[in-house]
């Protein structure tokens, strides 16, 4: 690196910025609860979010999801998480319990048994997992760099809050740190990182799958404990096996056990999505980052969900960097990373990691800057929980069926009033599903936003509705064709159309005035008699096609364009976003799977799996004048994978399983693409096995297509041609033959040709 010192000062600066993360879908509350202020009241009500007082919202409940349906997880994080500007993860985790609550009251729920039983106060973690925390031993090997934590001796107390602050049940050493070495209520969605190499020891470290020890007291024991700690040797509980079966104090006595793991699959890990620093937007395309969430198999009434976005410097290596390096200023030695001949000199330029250090960009002159390097905050976590929500078995109409949420985002105001949350929108906006699936419309919002929040209808109040927008009038820009079949409603109209007329969804008549009026018996225009909530259970949608919507209440000049489109496919389409780690992705109907082992793609690849029937594939084909060739004969469905281009790490293969015609005989495999096309196939190399199941190994996307060469019928047609060449050639011979004057016309005429070639040169 040619500037060291200059680089540094600029990750420094970088680190020690806030990042916060905001929930949008779901709701994230960011502690807030209800409130009709600008700024939530009570930052410490349920979990340290260390984010703006302004994010938040009000509500998140009833929501209800169906277990296995499909949910678009979205948030905005302030900086990128998938650059080499530092370490970064995002974790996404999940928990039900019967205890969790809401609360109707913006304090932070009590320090007692009592204030825990107390339905007001919100609770997420039980009040046993905070007691324990808070005087259990910390772990004394950390890494705490110069801050104080002097007779700090328990786990509530760490780097980044060395005040040892309580939000909530929340235990701050189980906040701060993942994967966390004592046993946590919090199940593992997914991990996302800067670095997938570290994916391996994130999914074999996860609780769902790796049992936790710890030193256990009965709840009865550590509210004894609380009141007597000062008299315990090391004033905290033990969190070790020696000192958990040594340690005796007024008959408190822990035993050591484990805590088994939760019984779950390992959590999926891949890259981070981009998105920019000191943003809080969207990422790649404008679209916002997102997770999709399938939700797990369980009947739970209340769960919550949480992300944390961890982001720290790579001016050391804070993975690998223990207490031993603690003091004031830290003992990490950065003379060798920055180019400085000794620690000695970096230590007199300021090269020290501490607060605020002064640094010296040249030995001799005085040229001084000073780092905002705060050690609580240059490896920070920020997080956001949603609101409690219901995980409800499918009844068994929906057995086996897939079902799409499809919810409402956003919050009454425009984009100032709002900011740092967001302005009304679906969620997913723009969504492909197959012809025979469900959609969940459903929704919450507030009916206590701040009272001058611009919007329609009554102030304070979020409403939202769903109608068909009505069909094309003019031709507009260049509005790419998108999805399948015919299109139904105009994306560039406002106005809704008549229900009497609506082709929308399959949905019925009632559905229809439903979504349009919330609460059909008192409706009004604004929809202010209706509740916030609207809830219309699953519908399968079968006709083809693609849909625009439109929400008429917040669709003004403000919230300008509340619309949504829902694409129904004939064909089978799955999406899967597969990075260093791999994975899979299997058509509905299981003909078709495409598996990447780990270090196949050194990047995320966000995949689209197409399945076209053959005669839709003809049809494409046809569309760009390409037709079948003589002897040829399609034995498989088609199978494009976009993006249409080479995918994998240099050198490396995926492979693909697809079903073709079992009595089919000389079968190849075909590679083309619509990019070029059709304008030609190659053959790709592939193992035909049993039943006509045939694998093959590629390096790029495209469209796949199984063929049966007829070879008698080529043979044949190679037999005609040079049949033919030969008849052309004997009839001149003959002719020739017996007309020697013209061969010899001939030649001289050829000789000519040439000389007046060569003039020309
Ligand atoms: C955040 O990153 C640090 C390393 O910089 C790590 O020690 C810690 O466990 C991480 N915490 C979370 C919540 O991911
Ligand atoms: C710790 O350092 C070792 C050796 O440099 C490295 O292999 C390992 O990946 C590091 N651990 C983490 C969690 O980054
Ligand atoms: C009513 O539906 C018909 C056919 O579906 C369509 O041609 C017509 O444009 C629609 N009219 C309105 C006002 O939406
Ligand atoms: C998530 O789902 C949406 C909507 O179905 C889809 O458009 C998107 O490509 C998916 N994203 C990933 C990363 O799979």
């Amino acid at each position: 690196m040619k500037y060291p010192i200059l680089s540094m000062v600029c990750s420094v600066l970088i680190a020690a910025v806030d990042a916060d993360i905001y929930l949008h879908n779901p709701r994230g509350s960011n502690n807030r609860h209800d409130e009709n202020t600008r700024e939530r009241k009570n930052e410490k009500r349920l979990f340290d979010s260390q984010n703006n007082d302004r994010g938040g919202y009000n509500v998140g409940s009833p929501m209800k999801y169906y277990s296995g349906s499909k949910y678009q997880i979205e948030w905005t994080n302030q900086h990128s998480c998938n650059s080499a500007k530092g370490n970064c993860e995002l974790i996404l985790q999940y928990m039900c319990n019967s205890d969790l609550r809401d609360g109707t009251k913006t304090d932070t729920i009590p320090d007692t048994e009592d204030g825990s039983k107390d339905p007001q106060y919100g609770m997420h973690e039980n009040y046993e997992h905070y007691l324990w925390c808070s005087l259990r031993e910390r772990n004394k090997g950390l890494f705490t760099a110069d801050q104080n934590l002097n007779n700090k001796h328990t786990a509530k107390y760490t780097r980044q809050d060395n005040q040892g602050n309580r939000y909530g049940y929340e235990c701050a050493e189980e906040r701060d740190y993942y994967p966390y070495w004592q046993p946590s209520p919090w199940k593992d969605i997914a991990i996302m990182t800067n670095k997938a190499k570290k994916c391996p020891y994130y999914q074999s470290e996860s609780q769902n799958v790796k049992s936790r020890w710890g030193c256990y007291f009965s709840f009865e024991d550590l509210k004894r404990a609380k009141d007597q700690i000062n008299n315990f040797p090391k004033k905290s509980l033990p969190n070790n096996k020696e000192d958990c079966e040594q340690t005796q104090v007024n008959g408190i006595k822990g035993t050591w056990k484990e805590f088994p793991a939760h019984g779950l699959s390992k959590p999926d890990c891949r890259e981070t999505d981009l998105s920019r620093d000191n943003h809080l937007g969207n990422g790649l395309n404008g679209n916002p980052n997102v997770y999709n969430w399938t939700l797990p198999d369980i009947d739970e009434d209340k769960c919550v969900f949480r992300i944390r976005y961890n982001i720290s410097t790579e001016d050391y290596d804070s993975w690998n960097t223990t207490a031993e390096y603690n003091g004031n200023p830290t003992k990490l030695d950065l003379s060798s990373k920055y180019g400085l001949p000794s620690e000695e000199d970096a230590k007199t330029r300021g090269f020290v990691f501490k607060g605020n250090p002064n640094v010296k960009l040249f030995a001799t002159a005085n040229f001084e800057l000073q780092l905002a390097l705060d050690t609580s905050q240059y490896g920070r976590t920020f997080q956001d929980r949603s609101h409690v929500f219901s995980i409800k078995q499918r009844p068994d109409s929906l057995k086996g069926m897939m079902v799409h949420n499809l919810n409402v985002r956003g919050k009454r105001g425009n984009i100032v009033q709002v900011y740092p949350a967001v302005e009304y929108d679906f969620v997913p906006n723009t969504i492909n599903i197959m012809a025979g699936d469900y959609v969940h419309f459903q929704w919450t919002g507030s009916n206590n936003n701040p009272q001058n929040n611009a919007g329609q209808g009554k102030p304070g109040t979020d409403r939202s509705n769903v109608l068909l927008l009505t069909p094309q009038l003019y031709p507009e820009g260049n509005d790419v064709p998108f999805g399948q079949g015919p299109v139904f409603g105009h994306y560039g109209n406002n106005y809704p159309s008549s229900l009497n007329n609506a082709s929308f969804l399959d949905l019925s008549k009632n559905d229809l005035i439903q979504l349009s009026f919330l609460k059909p018996d008192n409706a009004d225009k604004d929809l202010n008699n209706a509740d916030p909530y609207f809830n219309l259970e699953p519908r399968q949608v079968m006709t083809v096609g693609t849909y625009h919507y439109v929400c008429t209440r917040n669709n003004d000049f403000s919230n300008r364009d509340q619309k949504g489109r829902i694409s129904v496919n004939k064909f089978q389409m799955e999406n899967g976003a597969l990075g260093y780690m791999g994975g899979t992705l299997t058509s509905r109907d299981h003909q078709v799977v495409l598996t990447a082992d780990q270090g196949v793609f050194d990047r995320l690849q966000k995949l689209t799996m197409e399945v076209w029937p053959r005669e839709e594939g003809v049809r494409r084909m046809e569309s760009y004048g390409v037709t079948l060739s003589i002897g040829e004969k399609y034995v498989s469905n088609f199978l494009v994978i976009s993006p249409q281009t080479e995918l994998t790490a240099l050198g490396k293969k995926f492979q693909v399983r697809i079903q073709t015609d079992p009595d089919a005989v000389n079968v190849n495999m075909y590679v083309s693409s619509t990019d070029s096309g059709f304008s030609s196939w190659s053959k790709v190399k592939a193992d035909i096995g049993k039943d006509g199941v045939v694998t093959f190994s590629t390096s790029r996307g495209g469209v796949y297509v199984a063929k049966s060469d007829n070879y008698t019928v080529l043979i044949i047609a190679l037999c005609v041609s040079i049949l033919v060449v030969f008849l052309i050639v004997g009839g001149a011979i003959l002719y020739f033959r017996k007309n020697p004057a013209k061969w010899t016309q001939l030649k001289d005429s050829t000789k000519m040709v040439k000389r007046s070639t060569q003039n020309k040169v």
